[in-house]
Parts: structure tokens; C-alpha cells; sequence
């Protein structure tokens, strides 16, 4: 279980879900790990449990990834408190639906805010921070939507594949430079978070989670470990020749 030993790693939208899953992942992996979040008593919470099992590797830090200032004041906080950076996932995240004629002009500015311009943010402020402890590695949490459209997902097929291209463009301005950083996307399919609970309305839980798997070729819905593994990977130096790539993890949906 020493896959990312001594690395330390910073985590947006930790505070439950997919990051929350992330953070768990690297710590008992060995990596020190920040969980950054809007929501501090969730991501005090997701810490606290993380270091019940892992000799206190985890802190909670406060960060509303829409602004660029608490951007620098985290990371500074997080890079102190652990004694450098080699790990972004740029995790947090929110899906509001509607199509182009429908959704709101706020709901999509919301949408570019806390999706693509945190992870525009996130890179600039933490690699100056990463290449004093390089070899590091970004990992931007995009999505199957950013690489196919959906007629009610008009801001948030933008916001990922947005995500998704930007993502190339710093690996190849960080390996320009010889940085040492690497930095690539991960796109999952539904993967059971209460932010699948928060999109489809008007079905119970569970109905929507077997509806939804009808739709995968595997047959069920991403497990948030499913995302996790994928993001320890990429993360430890096992992937060290991997840059500027995306990894789907759709159960087969984009092979058809
Ligand atoms: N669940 C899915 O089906 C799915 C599929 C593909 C991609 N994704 C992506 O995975 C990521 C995580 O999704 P999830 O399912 O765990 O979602 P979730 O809603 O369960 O968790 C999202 C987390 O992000 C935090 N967050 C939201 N806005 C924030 C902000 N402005 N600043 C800081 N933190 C903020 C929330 O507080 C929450 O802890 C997102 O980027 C999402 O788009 C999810």
C-alpha cells in the first residue's frame, strides 16, 4: 500500500463523493492528502475519517474553487502544512441540466465557473508550488460529457470538454519546460454520487441507478472507486509516461 508513499496531494471537492473517495484512495496509498472544499464541515469530517485509519495523513482546507485568490491562500496552506506538492486533482464539481434554448444565462456562467475556471485557477496557482517537488502530477476530473453531447447537458458537455483540452495544453506547456509535472483527464460515466441523486429527478434511487445502467455496456453505474483507482494511477509514478491523455471510464458506453 505504498503506491504514492511520502507525495502529497491536494483534492477539491473532497468533502464527500468521488474526491472524498480520492483523498481516501492516495492516503492509503501513503500520500499526505489536503481536502479542499466549499463545504469545510464535510471535508473536516472526510479528513477526520481518513486519518482514523491512516496515522493522521489528511487535513481539511477551505477553498471555493470559483476564485482565484482562495486558490493561492489553500494551496499556500496546504504546501506549508505538509511540506510541499506533487498532487492536484481538480475533483470538484456540479452538473446543472438544460438544454441550449432553456438554461439559464447564470446556470451556465455558474456552470464554465466551478467546472472549467477552477481548473484553469487550480493549475496556474499550483505549478509554480509543484516544480520544486517534482515529479508531480495534475489529474482533472472531466467527464464522458466532455467528449460526447447530450441535448440537456449544454453547459456542462462545455465546461468538460473544455477541461478536457485544457488539461492537454498544460501537459504540454509543463513538458515544454521540463517541469517534470504531467498532467492528464479522467472521464467517467454515472458513477453512484448523490450528485447522480441531484440530476435525475423525479425516480427513486435505486430506479435510477438500474435505469441508468441500462445505458452502460458493463451493466451498472461507476462505483467511486472505479474513479479512484484510475486517479491513483495517474497520480503515483507508475504512469510516469503518461501526459496529456484522457482516460475514459465509461464501462464501454464510448466504444459504440
Ligand atoms: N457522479 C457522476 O456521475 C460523475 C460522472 C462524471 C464526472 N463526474 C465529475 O466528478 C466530480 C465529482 O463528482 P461527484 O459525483 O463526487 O459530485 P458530488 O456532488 O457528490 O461532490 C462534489 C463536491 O464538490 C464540492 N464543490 C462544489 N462546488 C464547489 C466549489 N465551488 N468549491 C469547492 N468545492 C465545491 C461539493 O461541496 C462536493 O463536496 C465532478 O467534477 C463531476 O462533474 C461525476
Amino acid at each position: 500500500m505504498s503506491r504514492v508513499h511520502g507525495k502529497k496531494a491536494v483534492i477539491t471537492g473532497a468533502a464527500r463523493g468521488i474526491g472524498r473517495a480520492c483523498a481516501q484512495m492516495l492516503a492509503r496509498h501513503g500520500a499526505q492528502v489536503a481536502l479542499a472544499d466549499v463545504d469545510t464541515g464535510g471535508a473536516e469530517a472526510a479528513a477526520e475519517a481518513i486519518n482514523a485509519e491512516t496515522d493522521g495523513r489528511a487535513h481539511a482546507v477551505a477553498l471555493d474553487v470559483t476564485d482565484a485568490a482562495q486558490w493561492e491562500h489553500a494551496l499556500g496552506t496546504a504546501h506549508e502544512h505538509m511540506g510541499g506538492l506533487n498532487i492536484l486533482v481538480n475533483n470538484a464539481g456540479i452538473c446543472i441540466t438544460g438544454n441550449v434554448e432553456e438554461l439559464d444565462i447564470d446556470d451556465w456562467q455558474r456552470t464554465l465557473d466551478v467546472d472549467l475556471n477552477s481548473v484553469f485557477y487550480g493549475c496556474r496557482a499550483a505549478l509554480p508550488l509543484m516544480r520544486d517537488h517534482a515529479p508531480g502530477s495534475i489529474v482533472n476530473i472531466s467527464s464522458i460529457s466532455g467528449l460526447i453531447a447530450g441535448h440537456n447537458l449544454a453547459a456542462y458537455n462545455a465546461a468538460k470538454a473544455g477541461v478536457w483540452l485544457v488539461t492537454k495544453s498544460i501537459a504540454l506547456h509543463a513538458a515544454r519546460k521540463a517541469y517534470n509535472i504531467r498532467a492528464n483527464s479522467i472521464h467517467p460515466t454515472f458513477i453512484d454520487t448523490d450528485m447522480v441523486d441531484e440530476v435525475v429527478t423525479g425516480l427513486d434511487p435505486a430506479e435510477a441507478r438500474v435505469k441508468l445502467a441500462r445505458q452502460v455496456p458493463l451493466g451498472r453505474i461507476g462505483t467511486v472507486d472505479d474513479v479512484a483507482y484510475a486517479v491513483l494511477y495517474l497520480a503515483s509514478d507508475e504512469s510516469q509516461f503518461m501526459t496529456g491523455s484522457e482516460l475514459k471510464l465509461d464501462g464501454g458506453i464510448s466504444a459504440m
